[in-house]
């Protein structure tokens, strides 16, 4: 069977990027705290010092920029079926205020919290506003540029991309930050961050089409208070429950990783998903969790080669046949020819020896797993190739040094024909039937 690979994973867009950080003298603390480290040695909260001063907030303040944000998740025009209510994530918050402090104005690369594993983080930075009313006015004012189904009518993202963060419907949790640096800079993180601008909630003829059991008292927001699904999860809306990734996680918010004793065989550097589909394909780290590095073992950087698979248990291959060493690095002796299955017209062609992961150990000349001196020779119209002699066995009728010639005989065996012993449906049923009835089968 051949496994196929589902779902691109989509590429983050954070909002507005004015200038790299890497611009800044930003360096990171080599020692900082292991669950953000973990995250990313470049974690916001491992730069090292700071460069403007914190404006705390209070709870007040922060419940103004929830309240400031609900009140224009509210009034989106077209109406939203699916928008959330936000509620604060001091989590967020913590983050979003170390890279305030640093007074770069552009975003900072790695703002993932530990609390939520596999949550993008988006971002919404402002500069030099009186007040938090205003910062987060000025990034819904750039609705003035959208247009819903087609994001920003000036044809540059950039221009609502402040906007659509405000607004989009899976970002249920907020935290922000503010410093001066001596003029202020205000930055909000979001969870979960958007992807994309052009539908930032789902637009629909009502509010809370999507969660009629769940609408807040405005009736205009989904409140399934800020809870979000992590490791590849995904809410339901109208039950505000998590349909996880499975197998690997659980629970009510896909938190519990589980395990299983080992990879699919598809996973390894030399099968069908090597290691760089891991962040390319969102369905790989779920059947190749150890490969991934999601589930911890013991095998540091060892991988079995030429279609082995690791057990990860013990760190040992099994390799393919034709393979053995340690890593299946090793070819083991050749046998003295292909299976008779072999060949361009037989039931393995060529093209089977990259699909599946069997084929080479049985076909290891015709899928050049073991060396030979036929150069591109096949036996046509199921005919066996000698690797030894070059030479081909052709099957019945057939003739020539790639069995590429048919010899019809003069007429069809006597128990040939509708009715009698080996009638036409018996053509495609039995491998000796055409050769012996080829008029019959159509063969000649
Ligand atoms: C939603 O927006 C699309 C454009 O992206 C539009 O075609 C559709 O009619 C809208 N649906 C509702 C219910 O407003």
């Amino acid at each position: 069977m051949v496994y196929q690979v589902k779902v691109l994973v989509v590429a983050a867009v954070s909002a507005l990027l004015l200038m790299h950080p890497a611009d800044a003298d930003i360096t990171y603390d080599p020692e900082c705290d292991p669950h953000y480290k973990d995250i990313s040695p470049q974690h916001t909260m491992c730069i090292v010092g700071d460069v403007g001063t914190e404006v705390v907030l209070d709870q007040a303040a922060k419940d103004a920029i929830v309240q400031k944000h609900n009140d224009l998740r509210e009034g989106v025009n077209p109406l939203a079926g699916d928008m959330t209510k936000m509620v604060w994530d001091e989590d967020l918050a913590i983050v979003a205020a170390k890279w305030a402090r640093q007074c770069v104005q552009g975003h900072d690369p790695k703002r993932n919290v530990p609390s939520l594993p596999g949550i993008h983080v988006g971002q919404n930075g402002a500069f030099g506003y009186g007040s938090w009313d205003s910062a987060v006015q000025g990034w819904y004012n750039e609705v003035q540029y959208f247009e819903y189904g087609v994001g920003s009518t000036t044809g540059n993202w950039e221009d609502v991309g402040h906007y659509t963060q405000v607004v989009n419907a899976k970002s249920q949790r907020i935290g922000c930050g503010l410093a001066e640096c001596p003029t202020k800079y205000y930055f909000c993180n979001y969870a979960i961050g958007q992807y994309g601008v052009e539908r930032p909630y789902l637009n629909s003829t009502q509010s809370c089409s999507e969660c009629p059991n769940q609408c807040d008292a405005s009736g205009k927001l989904c409140d399934c208070g800020g809870k979000l699904c992590l490791n590849g999860g995904t809410l339901d809306l109208a039950t505000c429950t998590c349909s996880c990734d499975e197998p690997l996680y659980s629970g009510d918010t896909c938190e519990t990783l589980t395990c299983p004793s080992g990879d699919s065989w598809v996973c390894g550097p030399d099968n069908q998903w090597p290691p760089s589909y891991c962040t390319q394909f969102s369905n790989v780290p779920g059947s190749c969790p150890y490969m991934c590095g999601i589930c911890q073992h013991e095998c540091g950087d060892k991988m079995c080669y030429n279609g082995g698979t690791m057990n990860y248990q013990t760190c040992q291959c099994t390799c393919a046949t034709g393979y053995d060493g340690d890593t299946c690095q090793d070819q083991e002796n050749c046998p003295t020819g292909d299976s008779w299955v072999c060949g361009p017209d037989n039931q393995w062609p060529p093209s089977y020896c990259t699909m599946y992961s069997n084929v080479p150990g049985s076909c290891p000349y015709m899928c050049d797993v073991c060396p030979h001196e036929c150069g591109d020779k096949m036996c046509y119209n199921g005919g066996t190739m000698n690797y030894q002699t070059c030479q081909c066995t052709c099957k019945d009728l057939y003739t020539g040094d790639t069995c590429e010639t048919l010899d019809c005989p003069e007429a069809d065996k006597s128990w040939c024909g509708p009715g009698k012993s080996w009638p036409p449906e018996y053509c495609d049923m039995f491998s000796n039937v055409p050769p012996t009835c080829p008029y019959m089968c159509g063969l000649c």
